[in-house]
């Protein structure tokens, strides 16, 4: 796909690096652009863990962009991820988001394919072309990475390998929040539907986390030390002791919060990987969260939730209870965000900035060195999206 904008939509982008021009929010024609750009262009995005289609012939459905993709495990248990296209005339051939098959047939004119993506059969095929020959119609397939056992694609030729791309300070922390080797079990999704744009979704960031969520305050949690990393190609990585108190006398029930800390599980970690993938690990919950935009209007979230492959049984049933009662969109320490999200999209339709303060030190400088709960972390990444949306900044 061209690197080259199929849209010629622009933007003045102010003069400080700490103000965002709320329309970024709002316009829907910034979205071919980003499709193309951004979705299409030089970043790698995870499709699947292999936990999540752990036997032969299991499948998951996603999107790139708008693009339809499905990641399947062949016969010879690789895992592939293909355009759900026929080669055909281009019908779906997955609508399950998860499933299992040993082939895919299409249901307009019954082409079908193994799950190594060759076509086997298509009827009447006397009567096609002369040179037609099966082994051309084969899916199409995209330049694929594996991480700790989560599989990453992308459309863009020239992004540098996955690890370079996510650099050292993104790449150690996530393979913990894999458990470390990605030997993991996938436990179940939680998907909600977010009513902002794309961009607001991922715009949240450390400084609001004790503020906005009550259960903070609630249950007596501070934050412990910690850091955040940020790159200049808009990966951000927090990670933080945790110290939960022993006194909790809101819950009646406070072993939800028991942070049993396994070897490959110590800590708080959350990160944002470019464009949208946050992957977080707080006590004992293990998650990705795959984001989909539906347009320049919502957004699609898959919370997945995952245990360890050497977690005994009294493990596992904590890493469930605490995952379906503490994350997510009715998360005891997250679910407010549902609200604050569609609150900020429809505040976004006034005109003027959004403006980010804490822990800027100078409006006029791009900052990499960030506190642990600075919200200037968000900048580096404001700062990518708008070099690849080709925005000029005002002159200061
Ligand atoms: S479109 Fe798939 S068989 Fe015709
Ligand atoms: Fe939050």
């Amino acid at each position: 796909m061209s690197q080259i904008p199929n849209n010629s939509a622009t933007l003045e982008w102010p003069a400080k690096y700490n103000e965002v021009p709320k329309e970024v929010f709002e316009r829907a024609d910034l979205w071919p652009k980003e499709l193309e750009n951004i979705f299409y262009g030089a970043e790698w995005h995870p499709i699947v863990h292999q936990s999540e289609i752990p036997n032969i012939g299991d499948y998951k459905a996603a999107d790139l962009g708008e693009i339809p993709v499905f990641a399947v495990r062949g016969e010879d248990n690789k895992i592939r991820i293909f355009q759900n296209a026929c080669t055909h005339r281009g019908t779906t051939l997955v609508t399950e988001s998860l499933g299992n098959k040993t082939e895919f047939e299409c249901p307009y004119h019954r082409w079908l394919f193994s799950p190594e993506g060759e076509l086997v059969g298509c009827p009447n095929s006397r009567e096609f072309t002369p040179d037609f020959d099966k082994k051309n119609f084969s899916l199409p397939t995209f330049r694929t990475e594996e991480f700790c056992g989560l599989y990453f694609i992308t459309m863009s030729e020239t992004v540098a390998p996955l690890k370079e791309y996510l650099g050292e300070n993104f790449y150690e922390p996530l393979s913990r929040i894999l458990g470390g080797d990605g030997r993991l079990k996938f436990i179940g999704y939680q998907k909600v539907h977010y009513d902002c744009n794309w961009k607001a979704y991922c715009d949240n960031d450390g400084y609001h986390a004790p503020l906005l969520h009550l259960a903070f305050k609630m249950l007596n949690w501070q934050g412990g030390k910690g850091v955040q990393n940020v790159s200049e190609n808009g990966h951000l990585s927090f990670e933080s002791e945790l110290k939960i108190p022993d006194d909790i006398t809101a819950l009646k029930d406070a072993s939800i919060l028991d942070f049993k800390g396994t070897e490959t599980s110590t800590g708080s970690i959350v990160q944002m990987q470019f464009p949208l993938t946050v992957y977080s690990k707080h006590m004992d919950m293990l998650n990705i969260r795959y984001a989909f935009p539906k347009g320049p209007k919502g957004i699609e979230v898959h919370y997945a939730y995952f245990t360890h492959e050497d977690d005994d049984d009294e493990m596992i049933a904590h890493r469930i209870r605490q995952s379906s009662n503490l994350l997510g969109p009715s998360g005891l320490i997250s679910m407010e965000d549902a609200s604050v999200f569609s609150r900020i999209d429809k505040g976004n339709k006034t005109p003027g900035m959004a403006i980010f303060q804490k822990g800027v030190k100078d409006e006029y400088q791009l900052e990499l060195q960030v506190g642990q709960n600075d919200e200037s972390g968000n900048l580096p990444r404001w700062e990518h999206y708008r070099k690849l949306m080709g925005f000029k900044r005002a002159e200061a």
